[in-house]
């Protein structure tokens, strides 16, 4: 019969592809075990392979290990930061529902006390400023007054929160790298709370713990349990005041008092953050993206056309943030030269994709 004499010829190729088939079954399952295993080993968490279901991204889809944050933007409605909050937004929504992300919803949490141009674009939480006078000109002190507002009065799904600024950009999905009670903080060369015992003494007291307790972090980025945030933020507040208002500490903390205020306040909670060195990257010192989650552009990065760094002089070549205080960047900035590291080639490149397709983007220029 040739239906029969079809199956005959054809079992040995079946075979083979049933085979084929198994294998590579096997070999993904095995994979995504590996993966699953891998990512709960490296960094210390309790994530278990789930007995019953046998399947790792089912227990990932019940929301046991990594439950979705919510995006938190700290902002305000100076021309200089809605630029960049827009530049941010337009990444988020890119990189939001990609495999490997936990970004729950986004919530630009505008501390000017008042609605702005941008209502429409992103969503958009306004909460009051500091008193008159009491952030001493310091504008980022409104940020923990800010999350202490919002965390209040907001309604908010998701159980975590991701405290973000307008100058990161989401380079790769971005998982909830909290594991429980441990959030996650990116860990700053320059933050050194052993480095200045005598001062952080005046705020973390001896009965508390040693000051190695105190992580060398900022606010931002971290991801972190709602309800801790809540516990946290209001100390936050108190302490930045507190070191803003001693000459001491306001003299050796300057730009970066608030992170330091974070950091303590944490610790007085007993809180203690994973730290992630590949939670974020800053051109131009950070050559590559890599796996690494955010690109921060807190640094100008100035080369010369032979593609040679010229940091602290202004290059023939050069993106700077501070280059666009009263507006926005124009559209298709030019690519940097030959030679320039990668980070910086691809953060201009995805400065350029956001600016070619945010609609209005030349038309937003004041508040
Ligand atoms: C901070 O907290 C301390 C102790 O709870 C309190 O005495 C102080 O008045 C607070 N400071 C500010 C600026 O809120
Ligand atoms: C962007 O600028 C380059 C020159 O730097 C030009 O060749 C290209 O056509 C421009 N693209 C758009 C979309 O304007």
């Amino acid at each position: 019969m040739i239906g029969r004499k079809n199956i005959g010829r054809a079992s040995p190729l079946l075979l083979v592809l049933i085979t084929l088939g198994f294998f590579f079954a096997t070999y993904n399952l095995l994979t995504l075990v590996l993966q699953y295993t891998g990512s709960s080993s490296g960094d210390g968490s309790e994530l278990s392979y789930d007995p019953i279901t046998r399947m790792p991204n089912e227990a990932r889809k019940l929301g046991k290990s990594s439950p979705k944050y919510h995006v938190a933007l700290t902002a305000t409605d100076a021309p200089y930061s809605q630029w960049q909050c827009r530049i941010m937004y337009y990444w988020y929504k890119k990189m939001k529902d990609m495999p490997g992300s936990d970004m729950g919803k986004f919530t630009r949490v505008l501390h000017s006390g008042k609605p702005d141009n941008l209502m429409n674009e992103i969503p958009t939480f306004v909460v009051d400023p500091l008193p008159e006078g009491l952030d001493r000109g310091y504008i980022v002190l409104n940020r923990p007054w800010a999350f202490v507002q919002w965390l209040e009065k907001a309604t908010i799904e998701e159980d975590y929160v991701l405290m973000a600024e307008p100058d990161h950009i989401f380079a790769n999905p971005l998982p909830n790298l909290a594991h429980g009670d441990n959030p996650a903080g990116f860990p700053f060369f320059y933050i050194k709370p052993t480095e200045h015992e005598k001062i952080i003494r005046k705020f973390y007291p001896e009965e508390k713990g040693p000051v190695t307790d105190v992580d060398p972090i900022g606010n931002s980025p971290v991801i972190i349990k709602k309800a801790l945030l809540e516990d946290i933020s209001p100390t936050w507040v108190n302490v930045s005041l507190r070191m803003k208002d001693d000459p001491e500490t306001d003299k050796a903390f300057g730009w970066v008092l608030e992170m330091y205020a974070y950091a303590v306040a944490s610790a007085l909670h007993g809180v203690r953050h994973i730290l992630r060195k590949d939670f974020m990257l800053q051109p131009p010192w950070d050559l590559e993206v890599g796996k690494r989650f955010i690109i921060h552009y807190t640094y100008g990065c100035d080369y010369n056309m032979k593609g040679e760094l010229t940091y602290g002089k202004i290059g023939e070549w050069r993106f700077d943030k501070r280059s666009y205080l009263s507006g926005p960047p124009p559209r298709n900035l030019s690519l940097p030269p030959p030679g320039v590291p990668e980070s910086v080639v691809r953060l201009v490149k995805m400065v350029n994709e956001a600016t070619a397709n945010i609609p209005g983007w030349d038309s937003v220029k004041n508040a």
